[in-house]
Order: structure tokens, then sequence, then C-alpha cells
């Protein structure tokens, strides 16, 4: 679905392939601006739904002069819109308006000092007149394009800044990263000074348009949503459910593959508390079932998706004439399936097959989140009251703890892995560590060593604990957690869990490793 946001201010950002090109959308909205961020050669007809108010060009890591270089799309100067080009942006801003550029002589990455020549326009208002930028660029812009002035320069490039009359601006670095430290101010500056902006983007905004749109998609129809557990599936129900109410029925299946305590706090949160029909599948036998004798990590992924599609799927029928079916699917997951021609991954794990759906279901999709970052997902869920154990969840992987036993998986192993997992998680928040971490968890290994244990030997299993700090789950390291924490935890484990006589801490990052050991 895509709720019709005719009316809200919007800024469009055209990407040409920058690794920080999300990140501007995100400074965007966090000014309270919608952003949307679109392949650079995207047509004007994909954006007519929509009340631009400005472009930003990002950057990218072309020429301006290599063949088959992206280009300035027409349509976007002839708008009469503000338009500020960022690095690559701004190359073709000056490329498009006359002036050369070549390959610097100096090139910059990191860290620069720019100075203002003029301090009369409103892109650098409240900027002191001499600023740290962080650049990342191997081409200069050699002369002043055409009925463009200077506003900036640097040591090692003259004409770092420049805007014309009709509101077209260059900028030779990122104000998107941090590193920029005024680069915050330099964007609002753009939102609220150059391209007018209104800045009432937020959560209820965002909730109000949506559920109109929902209700207006659905009708009368009925509607079904799988719940995870997990974030994403939990707020697009929640705002599912605000628009239509018992239309829409959630099915959770228990896979027996959850930590402690999971299964009730899902039922518990969204039957009690938030009054939603919810179907309650007890699958947990029939999972282990079809995971007896499986040790392949990949076999293992591939049995549950396949178990939780059959399931789903009957279910679904169970209720009748269902129409829509609702997703959690995210902003990113949108980008990059609309940028997948141009990556070359190799798959390491199948993540996206689990909780995946059959592919010849005929219902209609409803993605109420497919504009938003997680971040944006989560305050739209506190906004609509679900509980904090829901919506500040740590990533949780789809196959649960089957990959994080290493070998088969048994319901004692099972049970050993979540009495370990549990005296982590208790550790962690009662220290407050919990919230330096990206995610943490305890891993059943196949491993037996020996110890002894109040005079006797004892031939027990090792538990490994990986708690890891990430910006996403592309690269992590492993926490530096004090000492003592990692003293506690060890301890009451080997206590606590009879079966466990040993604990090693993972120092692992992503790369080599991943985060999870399977
Ligand atoms: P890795 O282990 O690849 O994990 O570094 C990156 C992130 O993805 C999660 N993960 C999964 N999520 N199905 C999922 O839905 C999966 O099969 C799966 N495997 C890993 C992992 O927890 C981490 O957040």
């Amino acid at each position: 679905m895509s709720p019709n946001q005719s009316k809200k201010d919007t800024i469009v950002i055209l990407d040409y392939g920058s690794q920080f090109s999300m990140l501007i959308a995100r400074r965007v909205r966090e000014a309270g601006v919608y952003s949307e961020l679109v392949p650079w050669d995207v047509t004007p007809a994909t954006l007519s739904n929509l009340n631009i108010k400005g472009f930003i060009l990002s950057g990218g890591p072309a020429s301006v002069y290599g063949s088959d270089a992206p280009t300035l799309p027409s349509f976007v100067v002839d708008s009469g819109l503000p338009v500020l080009g960022i690095c690559y942006g701004m190359q073709l801003l000056a490329n498009y308006y006359g002036a050369e550029v070549a390959s610097a002589s100096a090139r910059e990455y990191g860290p620069a000092v720019i100075q203002q020549t003029t301090n009369s326009h409103p892109i650098f208002s409240n900027l002191p007149t001499v600023m740290e930028v962080w650049a990342s660029h191997g081409d200069n812009v050699l002369e002043l394009p055409h009925g463009f002035m200077l506003l900036a320069e640097s040591e090692n490039a003259p004409i770092v800044a420049i805007a014309d009359t009709n509101n077209h601006i260059g900028i030779q670095f990122h104000p998107e990263v941090v590193h920029t430290p005024a680069g915050t101010q330099l964007i609002e500056n753009f939102l609220f000074r150059v391209a007018d902006c209104d800045g009432k983007w937020d959560s209820s905004s965002f909730i109000n348009e949506t559920v109109t749109a929902i209700r207006a998609q659905v009708g009368q129809g009925l509607v079904i949503c799988g719940l995870s557990g997990g974030v994403d599936s939990a707020v697009a129900a929640g705002l599912v459910h605000q628009a239509i109410g018992d239309q829409l029925t959630c099915i959770f299946v228990d896979n027996g593959l959850l930590r402690h305590t999971e299964a009730e706090q899902v039922v518990e949160t969204f039957r009690e508390h938030m009054g939603m029909k919810l179907i309650h599948v007890d699958a947990r036998n029939d999972f282990l079932t079809n995971l007896e004798g499986v040790s392949d990590p990949e076999t293992k992924r591939i049995r549950i998706g396949e178990k939780f599609i059959r399931i789903f799927e009957k279910e679904t029928e169970n209720l009748g004439d269902v129409d829509f079916l609702v997703q959690g699917t995210l902003y990113p997951d949108v980008i990059e399936s609309a940028a997948s021609g141009n990556s070359a991954a190799v798959k390491i794990k199948t993540h996206h097959n689990v909780g995946g759906l059959p592919k010849d279901m005929t219902l209609t999709l409803i993605e109420p989140l497919r504009n938003l970052f997680k971040d944006e997902a989560r305050n739209v869920g506190r906004t609509l009251g679900i509980s904090s154990e829901i919506i500040d969840r740590q990533p949780f992987p789809g196959p649960g703890l089957a990959i994080r036993i290493i070998g088969e998986v048994s319901e004692s192993r099972l049970d050993i892995l979540r009495r370990a997992d549990w005296i982590l998680q208790e550790e962690l928040l009662r220290t407050g560590e919990i919230n330096n971490l990206w995610q943490a968890f305890a891993v059943l290994t196949n491993t037996k060593t020996v110890g002894v244990q109040g005079d006797y030997r004892t031939y027990g299993e090792v538990v490994a604990i990986r708690c890891i700090t990430a910006e996403d789950a592309m690269t992590a390291d492993w926490a530096k957690l004090p000492y003592e924490v990692l003293a506690t935890v060890s301890t009451r484990i080997t206590n606590e869990v009879e079966e466990v006589n040993r604990v090693v801490y993972d120092i692992t990052s992503k790369p080599p490793g991943t985060i999870e050991w399977e």
C-alpha cells in the first residue's frame, strides 16, 4: 500500500550511489520533513502524487565525464524548485550549467576546513564563517557555472559551495555525516530557509494519514497479519488494527524456538492489552519433529520456513474469504530491492526465506511501514501504545533459537539455552549494559568439556556468549563488556544451569564472523 501522501511537504532525494544516501533521507526526516530516496533516473510520473518542496542530489562514486555517468534529469531543474547538490550532486549541477569539472590535483577524503566567501546566503545561516566539514571527492568544480556565485572555498578546492538565484545550491562536502558538526543546521537551512518546508511530519501525523489510507484501501474487506513477536510486524499490525479493528485477524505461530516467556508476551500484548483478534497456533511439536536429525544451518532455515508457510496457509484457509495481508516491510528493504539490480551480493545465509509467505498467495499486500526507517517504526509503535518489551526488542532471527543451537535441536537443548540466555539478559538489564548493545545472546555449542564442580568431575556443555555493537547488522563489533559483568554471567550460568560447566565469550567482529553462529 502506498498511503496518499499528496498533502505533506516532501523532499525528494535522487540517489547517485553514495554510501550516505540513506543518511540524507534520515536527516531530513529527523528535521520533521518527509523525504523519499529514489533512483536518480526516476520518472517524473512516479513522483506525481507528492507535494515536492525541493530536491537533493546525493553524492556518488562516478565522475561526470565518465562513460555511462548518471546525469541530472532536466525535470528537476525545470521544476523551479530548490535543488541542493551534495558532492557528485554539486558536480552534476555545475556541469549542467556549463562549468568544467575535473580530477582534483589534491583529492579530499575526510576532514576539511571551509571558509565562507559571502555570509549572505540562507544555506549558511547561523553557521560559522570557518567550519569543519567532512569531504570525500576525487573531482573538483574548476570554474563557476553560468549564473552562480561562490559561497565557500577550502584549501584544496577553491570552489566548495555555490548557488544561483534560482535556489540551485551545490556543496562539495557531506552535511549528512556526523563528522560535519554543523551539517544538521545546514540541512535545516535548506529545508526551512530555502525550500520553505513546514516541518510538521512526525509519528502522529504519519499515523493519522496512514489510518485514513488503510480504511480507504480495505473498505469492508478482511485482513490477516502474521505476528512474529518482532517490532516490524507488531507495529504494522497495531496501525492496521487502529484503522479497521476487528476486520484484522493476527496469526501467531509459536514454533517453540522463541526465548523464555516470549510467546506468552506476544499473546498478552496483542490479545489482552491491545484487544486484537489473535489466533495462537501452538505448533511447537510440529516444528521440533520437522527438525529431528537436522544439523546443517541452511537445512534448519529451509525446514522452519516451509513449515511456517504451510501452517499460515492452513490458518488463513480456515478464516474464509480473506482479502488482504499485512506485512511489516520497512523502507531499507524497499530501497534495497529497488537497488538490487546493482548488488552483486553473494549469499551468506538465506535470511529472508523464514517468515516468507507463499508466492502463490493471492492476497493484496498492505505494507503500512514501507516508507519508514526502523527507529521511525519504533516511534510509531510507541505512539500507538505498544509495550516497550516489544518495541525495544533486539532483532531476533526468524529461525529463532534453532540457529543458536549448534547441531541438532531438541527440547532439552532448547531448555538449556533458554535458561542460560535468560541469565545473560537479566544481568545486562540489571547493569544497564543492554542499552549499549545491538544484540546479546547465548549460543549452545556442541562441545562438551571436563570441569570440576563440588569436588566432582563433570563433563558438561559449553555456552558461548555473543554481545555485539553495531549501527546496522551489516557490520558489527564484539562488545567490550566490563569483566565484572562477564564474570557474574559466567558464575550464574555455571551455578544455575547444571548442564553447563563452561562459559566462553565470543570476541569476533563481523566480518570475519557473522552475528549469529549459524
Ligand atoms: P548475521 O548472522 O548474518 O545476522 O550477521 C545479521 C542479522 O540478521 C539476523 N539473522 C536473521 N534474521 N532470519 C532472520 O529473520 C534469519 O535466518 C537470520 N539469520 C540472521 C541476525 O540476528 C542479525 O540481526
